[in-house]
């Protein structure tokens, strides 16, 4: 069977997209699958070839062949232009490990959609409401998830009115605030305001990203996640702890400096995971979540207080991600996982 993987992309996530493929080209069962990998670049050109993620990585021009997939179904996949006119080449499943704008957001999927073919993960639905934090809040406060307090705002608002802004922020919430580009994720153009000077920078920060700006509460709190798997019937995992090594779990903390740990299990009491297994598989049920998806949660430092933080459609998927980590310690290994995906896709 063919499945190709989607890469790269036009995001602020694009290297981790890299990274992700990477490690799931090198763990798909080669006896079961063909893979072909299709690195996207920061322009939106895709590249086929088994050596476009290096190149990509490293910059080397071409990546691979261009290729298109046309967004009407009846073809069997993938176009190459050929000098002598064009060629199909074959894909029964497509796997986006894309992350951020442009492929965790439900455009890609809505490609994959039109050209009627089976893709892993999310829906177009599902992709949008994960992606955007705006919409997802409200999906989970519909849903009665408890979230810290929080306040969307656009840029015209911002541009026009932040005075009034700031001090709606300053009144109903209060320092230290958070502060993020709706559409975004491994924590680019986030950061922690604790001054009126701060919330400025963070405001112009978040606004290179999108046009709308989520402002949250700061929490002093443990950083807990769950992963979710499966269609109708959906499973939780164990819960695993984030000990970032910063103030917060920035993209350095994440990516960069190796000295954050991962807890699996998280330490935690047997009610607590259940509950928050539980509030996992609430979150996935609220966007209307297939396939996969990892549930982010903070809990009180002090008080044990549960919040949901936020949902990720298309989670970090290298080896030593959470995501498959933590179904690693539930029992389901990294190829395993990656078999069952393809599964779900064809349900
Ligand atoms: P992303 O989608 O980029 O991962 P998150 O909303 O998860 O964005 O925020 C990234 C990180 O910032 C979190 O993992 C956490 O460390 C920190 N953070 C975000 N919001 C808050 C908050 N309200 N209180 C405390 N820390 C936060
Ligand atoms: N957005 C990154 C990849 C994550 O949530 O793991
Ligand atoms: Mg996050």
């Amino acid at each position: 069977k063919k499945v190709a993987l989607l890469c790269g992309g036009r995001s602020g996530e694009h290297e981790v997209s890299l990274v992700s493929a990477n490690a799931i080209a090198g763990a798909l069962d080669r006896e079961r699958y063909d893979v072909l990998i299709i690195a996207i670049d920061r322009q939106g050109k895709w590249w086929l070839g088994e050596h476009a993620i290096a190149r990509m990585q490293k910059g080397e021009e071409p990546y691979g062949d261009p290729v298109h997939l046309l967004p009407e179904p009846g073809r069997q996949g993938l176009i190459r232009l050929t000098a002598q006119g064009w060629e199909e080449i074959p894909v029964q499943i497509f796997f986006p490990v894309l992350h951020g704008p442009n492929g965790e957001d439900g455009t890609i999927q809505g490609l994959l959609e039109l050209a009627n073919v089976p893709y892993v993960g999310c829906g177009v639905l599902a992709s949008a409401c994960g992606m955007d934090k705006g919409i997802m809040k409200m999906l989970f406060s519909q849903a009665g998830l408890s979230q810290v307090p929080y306040q969307v705002v656009q840029r015209l608002q911002w541009e026009k009115e932040s005075s009034s802004v700031i001090e709606t922020l300053e009144e109903s919430i209060g320092y230290p605030l958070f502060v993020k580009p709706a559409n975004m994720g491994s924590s680019v153009g986030i950061s922690k305001a604790s001054n009126r000077q701060a919330l400025q920078e963070a405001f112009a920060e978040a606004l290179l990203y999108d046009n709308k700006v989520v402002v949250e509460k700061g929490v002093e709190a443990r950083e807990i996640e769950v992963s979710v798997l499966g269609n109708n019937e959906v499973s939780a995992s164990i819960p695993g702890e984030i000990v970032p090594c910063n103030d917060f779990y920035d993209y350095t903390a994440k990516y960069i400096d190796d000295r954050s740990r991962l807890l699996i299990p998280a330490p935690l009491t047997q009610e607590e995971s259940e509950a928050l297994q539980q509030m996992a598989i609430q979150a996935f049920k609220a966007i209307d979540g297939t396939g996969l998806a990892r549930v982010d949660f903070f809990m009180d430092k002090k008080n044990g207080q549960i919040w949901i933080n936020e949902i990720n459609t298309l989670p970090g998927f290298t080896s030593i991600s959470m995501y498959p980590k933590l179904w690693q310690s539930s029992g389901l290994g990294y190829s395993d996982l990656l078999h069952r995906l393809i599964e779900l896709a064809e349900e």
